[in-house]
């Protein structure tokens, strides 16, 4: 388990002031620019060490992202995006650090925008993040008053940073949605490539990061990059921020080592799944985006990226939603796929399409409403689906339909038999 020493989001539950002097007492803006004369090649480098990988969904190493970034002018300016755009389903991590620690937030910005030679960074923040905006203005005015950022700034560095409020669509989360959508655009993703780093915010090289990641740089480059990599595994290093949700005896959010075994984490921190761990049926371990995992492989799982993705699933955002057995799967995964449905953008036609296609057959395989030979042909909508869409929404919407039918087909089978026995019963009745 994590210890307190190693913690880097120490007001995550909001119990100390969320404001510069307690940041300042957290360790936040200490000696900001000794950090920043050591050079952006040291810290592009000290990131990589450090392993981090993108706290987002992907999983993408940070450090590696930051070094695409031309480390010449060629006149376009650089940018730098926060994504602060949370919308997946289950995940609610990056709202806390704005709430509690909105500092850590800011100075990281400060020093990613420098290793990336940016004077400019977009926070871009959930259209429903009404008060949370209002919380990261504040702090962000509280950071220009004490001169830690804007022109001519104590650190050094010309930085201003502008927060920009999404209007509520998932879809610009996606790093070029999200793009198109500062842009003043409908937020429809790009294709890629090119990637940001070459042609981002108005052709002009680009990063985009989720807020946790940013939010750890500081304590990273304070402390070092082998403290960071010695935390977690190999390939899956450092501290991460779960959200525990669903059935349990205590949903939180807590910040634990990567690694951690799905039990350890649920029974130290959320206190068991709720009727005991006999009593669990399935977790979907990332963020709906991910497929879900049985109970019977969840005994030794490791929460890390690498041990997700040899299950079958994946880390994603860390959202663990967990599900008992009075859980009617299928008729969850169901509600997903009318989430992916309704906010697919439309613009691929497998997406567009497939999404409400495969909506309305698992509608039909809540009550058992179909024929066997649907759940194979549902498998196959899925595999059009995936990996042949623009963005990653397509494999979103795909996964937990895959999930579901690799794990639970028993269960769809049994709905189908269930309802044909019913049907014949009432027709030999009538
Ligand atoms: P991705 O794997 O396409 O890209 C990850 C990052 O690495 C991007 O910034 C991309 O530009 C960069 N990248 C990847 N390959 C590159 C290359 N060859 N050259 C330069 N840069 C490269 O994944 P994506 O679409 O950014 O994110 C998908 C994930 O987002 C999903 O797994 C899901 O878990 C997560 N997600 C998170 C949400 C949230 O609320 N936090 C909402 C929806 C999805
Ligand atoms: Fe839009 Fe879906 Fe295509 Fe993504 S996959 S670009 S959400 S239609």
């Amino acid at each position: 388990m994590l210890s307190d020493k190693d913690r880097i989001f120490k007001n995550l539950y909001g119990q100390h002031d969320w404001g510069l002097k307690g940041a300042r007492e957290r360790g936040a803006w200490d000696n900001t620019k000794a950090i920043l004369e050591k050079g952006q090649d040291w810290i592009i480098e000290e990131m990589k060490a450090s392993g981090l990988r993108g706290r987002g969904g992907a999983g993408f190493s940070t450090g590696m992202k930051w070094s695409f970034m031309p480390k010449k002018s060629d006149g376009r300016p650089h940018y730098l995006v926060v994504n602060a755009d949370e919308s997946e389903p289950g995940t609610c991590k990056d709202r806390e650090i704005i709430r509690h620690d909105p500092h850590l937030l800011i100075e990281g910005s400060l020093i990613g925008a420098f290793a990336m030679r940016a004077n400019v960074v977009y926070i871009y923040i959930r259209g429903e993040f009404i008060r949370e905006r209002q919380r990261l203005q504040a702090a962000i005015d509280q950071a220009y008053e004490a001169r830690l950022i804007g022109k001519n700034n104590i650190n050094g560095w010309d930085c201003d940073i502008y927060v920009h409020h999404g209007a509520g669509a998932y879809i610009c989360g996606e790093e070029t949605a999200q793009l198109e959508s500062i842009e003043g655009k409908k937020g429809q993703p790009r294709l890629k490539p090119p990637f940001p780093a070459n042609a981002g915010l108005w052709g002009a090289p680009t990063t985009v990061n989720n807020v946790e990641s940013i939010a750890v740089v500081p304590d990273i480059l304070r402390r070092g990059a082998a403290w960071f990599a010695a935390l977690g595994k190999p390939n899956n290093t450092g501290t991460k921020l779960f959200c525990i949700s669903g059935h349990v005896e205590r949903p939180c959010n807590v910040e634990e080592e990567m690694g951690i075994s799905f039990r350890e984490l649920v029974d130290k921190h959320a206190g068991g799944v709720r009727g005991g761990w006999d009593n669990l049926l399935a977790i979907i371990p990332g963020g709906s985006s991910v497929p879900c995992v049985p109970a019977h492989m969840c005994n030794d799982l490791g929460m890390d990226f690498d041990s997700l993705r040899k299950v079958g699933s994946g880390l994603g955002t860390a959202a663990v939603i967990v599900m008992d057995k009075s859980t009617d799967i299928v008729k969850a995964i169901s509600r997903l796929s009318y989430f992916y449905k309704h906010e697919s953008c439309g613009q691929c036609t497998p997406c567009r399409e497939g999404t409400g296609w495969m909506w309305r057959v698992m509608e039909r395989m809540v009550e058992g409403r179909a024929e066997h030979a649907e759940i194979d042909m549902l498998w196959d909508v899925s595999k059009q689906i995936e990996g042949h869409t623009i963005c990653a929404l397509g494999d979103a919407a795909a996964w937990p339909v895959q999930g579901l039918i690799r794990h639970f087909r028993h269960e769809m089978e049994a709905r189908i038999d269930a309802f044909h026995a019913q049907h014949k019963a009432r027709v030999a009745a009538e």
